[in-house]
């Protein structure tokens, strides 16, 4: 099949060097420096999987059918289908997702291709894709939620978790293309998840076809319900905390219990992230008038959570002269490149409110301030001018500066 994807980010790329494999893929993007870079063999993110595939292409190891272009021309033309995985930030004006990168993108395709079947692959509002389908009065328009995680964003789409497409119930035409690129999907899968057994006893990658709107909720109550056991756990450390308590002792206590579960229940400074803020806001917009209470406590929680970080750092320098706050690594996780909406970044907007000093630590940040700050990229200079180290996850490079360290990674795991 001809295959054309829209945005080369985590999406976008993962998906268009999964289905390369078994199809041509013509990936577009608007940035030329990305083009420039993938056609060269180079990934513009960090990602293990990525890296291998594009190295094994270059190499000849490999045989990946899979092109990066600015022209919609050489993109879209003759494509079967057409996957549009542009960014939908959070636009707080609107208090909903911004989704003008989606709809450009499709004013391209349908401007050289009016037959494509159209896969939206961005997390987009609940109902969007039914509205947007009765507005353009274009049928050909499908939704499938994406699951991957940052850094592991072609190891996911390798392994999925399950595939999910959304085409309405009463189009029979448009069911049978989302059953189509459902295996487009699963055939560019890792062959050894063919075999796999799932908890419920069924075999290899679950597969759903289900409505569009149904698609969307999926994925904001998936990513939701992330958000809230990130903000429970970090709750119970506020609590601990604020109570002189063990919160590893409690934690271990409470995920013995196989209901419960370890995943996901190390403390941090706040769910964070280009994803988990931004869709826990869309799903509570999504809510208006319909009576919840979960949805806008998972949201505050957030806030809370940082106020009550920042207020712990504050602290933690009452009495030093001219205190600054080192602020180790701007990402989330441990390994990233990525700070888009990261929780760090919440606490230092707090901090630098009250007039406190900060200095960041970020060796992938090649500038020498970061909003203001000073931004060192000399790790023993960060560790001594420091009056507090921050750091939302422990690194080996923080070894020797114990005293000063202030982080809630007590697991020491992301
Ligand atoms: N990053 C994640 O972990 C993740 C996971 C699941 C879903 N999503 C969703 O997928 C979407 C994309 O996220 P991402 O992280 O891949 O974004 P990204 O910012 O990494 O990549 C988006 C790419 O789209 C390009 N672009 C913008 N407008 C375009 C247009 N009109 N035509 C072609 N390309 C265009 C940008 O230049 C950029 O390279 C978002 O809706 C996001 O919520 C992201």
């Amino acid at each position: 099949m001809k295959i054309a994807v829209a945005g080369t980010g985590y999406v976008g790329l993962s998906v268009a060097l999964l289905l390369a494999q078994h199809n041509s893929v013509h990936a577009l993007d608007i940035i030329p420096e990305k083009v420039e870079m993938l056609n060269n063999g180079k990934s513009p993110i960090v990602d293990k999987e990525i890296t291998a595939f594009l190295d094994a292409k270059q190499s000849g190891d490999k045989a990946l059918d899979f092109t990066a272009t600015l022209d919609s021309h050489e993109a879209y033309t003759d494509a079967d289908f057409a996957v549009v995985a542009t960014p939908t930030n959070y636009d707080s004006q609107k208090n909903y997702f911004d989704t003008s990168s989606v709809e450009a993108a499709i004013g391209a395709i349908r401007e050289v291709n009016p037959d494509a079947w159209i896969v939206i692959k961005s997390t987009i509002p609940v109902g969007y894709t039914e509205h947007l389908r009765a507005r353009l009065s274009d049928q050909r328009i499908l939704f499938s939620p994406e699951f991957l995680r940052e850094g592991h964003a072609l190891y996911d789409n390798l392994h999925p978790s399950r595939i999910v497409l959304g085409a309405p119930n009463d189009d029979s035409r448009a069911v049978e293309a989302a059953h189509t690129f459902v295996e487009l999907l699963a055939n560019g899968a890792d062959p050894a998840e063919r075999g796999r057994r799932n908890e419920d006893g069924s075999e290899g990658i679950p597969r759903l076809v289900v409505g569009t709107t149904e698609a969307e909720a999926i994925k904001l109550f998936a990513n939701t319900y992330l958000a809230l056991r990130v903000a429970y756990f970090n709750e119970l450390d506020t609590y601990a905390e604020s109570r002189g308590l063990s919160t590893r002792e409690i934690v271990n206590g409470v995920c013995l219990d196989p209901r419960i579960r370890s995943d996901y229940n190390n403390p941090s400074f706040g769910y964070g992230g280009y994803c988990l803020p931004k869709d826990t806001k869309q799903l509570l917009a999504n809510y208006s008038e319909v009576p919840q209470n979960l949805i806008s406590a998972i949201v505050d929680a957030n806030r809370t959570r940082k106020d009550f970080i920042a207020a712990e750092i504050e602290d933690r320098i009452q009495g030093v002269e001219n205190p600054v706050v080192g602020v180790y690594r701007l990402t989330m996780k441990s390994g990233s490149d990525n700070f888009r909406q990261s929780a760090i970044q919440g606490v230092m907007k707090r901090i630098k409110a009250r007039g406190i000093t900060v200095l960041v630590y970020e060796p992938t940040l090649k500038d020498a301030e970061f909003f203001g700050s000073e931004v060192t990229h000399d790790l023993e200079d960060f560790k001594r001018r420091s009056s507090v180290i921050v750091a939302n996850r422990w690194n080996a490079d923080l070894d020797g500066a114990e005293e000063k360290i202030y982080t809630r990674d007590l697991f020491k795991r992301d």
